[in-house]
């Protein structure tokens, strides 16, 4: 398995291109279900959820074709997926694939659009939470599925089609809105959706269902209204820019120090998490090119973070913020609302030296003079990705284990790093 070595201690100077958006591709892959003709996704990052995905929707007979500037080539910019699911031969979705990948469940809603039916296992546990799927099953039986619940699999049926309908969610939830809005998009009617997530990602796979002929608006504010129609056609699509990645680096700057300009993305994916690094005193500056983060060798200041739906700060950058706030001058406070048990790298943190206290759902967070390389690993991306941060700045060597869990979802991290000047490198097998 392969491991990451960082040593600590050495700012970060230069340029970093953001990829295209992990939790807007994996769902775009998704949607491809829903036409029997090819849809194309560029600026498509190349991560391991991307490919298992691709395994998923083979399964089910879609065929993939991949495109595209290898990494390492100077004008980087991700890969392009010529998408086909012209003939779907299966509309079973197996345990085994399904309990890889949670967003694979979202295949359901496609299916049963497109298809009449759709058999997919629950995902089972997982390691930020119980993750339960009730309100996607909710948002495709108030459309008219009928929904049995069968030795571990979900069973939709909806032979004569689904309807219209007003699907109100008594919590925001984003797998259950892209539910709802594929679902909807092929259903007989109008369908008003309350309460939608307004992720980035949302309105980037509306916006991609539209160009395939769906009738989507509201996508990206909390009501969408969808006019079903019949049948949808081929696209040319290109992935929002990853606001969870741009996040994480501009925290791994404030983290190391420097002076990093993030190129390929846009300011307004991820205000509140800016906001919140210029509280704690980082200089953040928009540009025509990108995110310039910079900060000089002064004092980290304190915050207190809530993690909420978008606009707020999102749960995906708790773990990065609270590796950098090890070493703010005070007490910062990070309370997650999103996911119980998201927490797994507290234990780790603090085995680099950082003081966290635990209760119940808000972390306490006293920050050190220094943070002492140390062997660590994570059982979640975010969580992984965390402890990199904190290893930027920490004394000496720090070796990160289970490196799978950042090739999910950050892509050549440590050749992005290393490319500003971190001492960081894979050490393979
Ligand atoms: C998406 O997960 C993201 N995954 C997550 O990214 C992200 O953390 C999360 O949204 C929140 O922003 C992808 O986009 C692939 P939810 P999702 O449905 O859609 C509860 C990462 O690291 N809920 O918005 O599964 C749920 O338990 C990750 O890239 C129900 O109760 O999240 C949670 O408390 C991990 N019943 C809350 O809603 C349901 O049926 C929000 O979940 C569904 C969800």
């Amino acid at each position: 398995m392969d491991r990451i070595r960082v040593n600590g201690g050495k700012p970060l100077h230069g340029r970093i291109a953001i990829s295209g958006a992990k939790n807007a591709a994996l769902p775009l892959m998704i949607a491809s279900l829903l036409t029997e003709d090819m849809l194309v996704l560029d600026n498509v990052p190349r991560l391991a959820d991307v490919n298992l995905l691709q395994r998923i929707l083979g399964n089910h007979g879609v065929d993939v074709m991949i495109s595209g500037k290898r990494p390492g080539e100077a004008e980087y910019t991700g890969q392009t997926l010529s998408i086909s699911a012209a003939r779907i031969v299966d509309t079973t979705a197996p345990y085994e694939l399904v309990s890889r990948m949670r967003a694979s469940f979202w295949v359901i809603a496609p299916l049963v659009a497109r298809m009449g039916e759709a058999r997919v296992s629950m995902p089972g546990g997982c390691a930020i939470g119980t993750r339960p799927v009730d309100l996607l099953i909710m948002a495709i039986e108030r459309l008219g599925a009928q929904i049995d619940i069968e030795a571990g699999y979900v069973i939709a049926r909806a032979p004569n089609g689904l309807r219209g309908a007003e699907i109100v969610f008594p919590k925001v939830t984003v797998s259950g809105t892209h539910t709802a809005v594929m679902a909807a998009s092929l259903a007989d009617g109008t369908t008003v959706i309350e309460n939608a997530a307004r992720e980035p990602e949302i309105a980037d796979v509306a916006s991609c269902l539209n160009k395939m002929g769906a009738r989507i608006s509201g996508a990206g504010s909390s009501r969408i209204v969808i006019e079903g129609v019949s049948k949808l056609n081929g696209a040319r699509h290109s992935v929002i820019p990853d606001r969870i990645e741009t996040g994480t680096y501009a925290i791994a700057v404030a983290m190391a120090s420097g002076d990093v300009l993030l190129e390929h993305t846009r300011p307004e994916l991820l205000q509140s998490a800016l906001d919140v690094l210029r509280e704690a005193g980082v200089t953040i500056q928009s540009t025509n090119e990108g995110i310039r983060v910079a900060r000089d060798g002064g004092g980290l200041r304190p915050v207190e973070v809530t993690t909420a739906p978008f606009p707020g700060f999102p749960t995906d950058l708790q773990a990065q913020l609270m590796a950098l706030m090890t070493r703010a001058r005070g007490t910062s406070r990070i309370t997650e609302t999103i996911f119980e048990n998201r927490f797994m790298h507290v234990q780790e943190l603090v085995r680099l030296g950082a003081h966290i206290q635990l209760d119940g759902d808000t972390a306490t967070i006293e920050g050190v003079e220094r943070l002492k390389g140390a062997p660590v690993m994570a059982t979640d991306l975010r969580a992984s990705v965390s402890l990199v941060i904190a290893a930027l700045a920490a004394e000496g060597e720090t070796m990160v284990n289970r490196v799978y869990h950042l090739d999910r979802g950050f892509e050549r991290l440590e050749d992005k790093l290393s490319a500003c000047g971190a001492d960081i490198e894979r050490i393979r097998g």
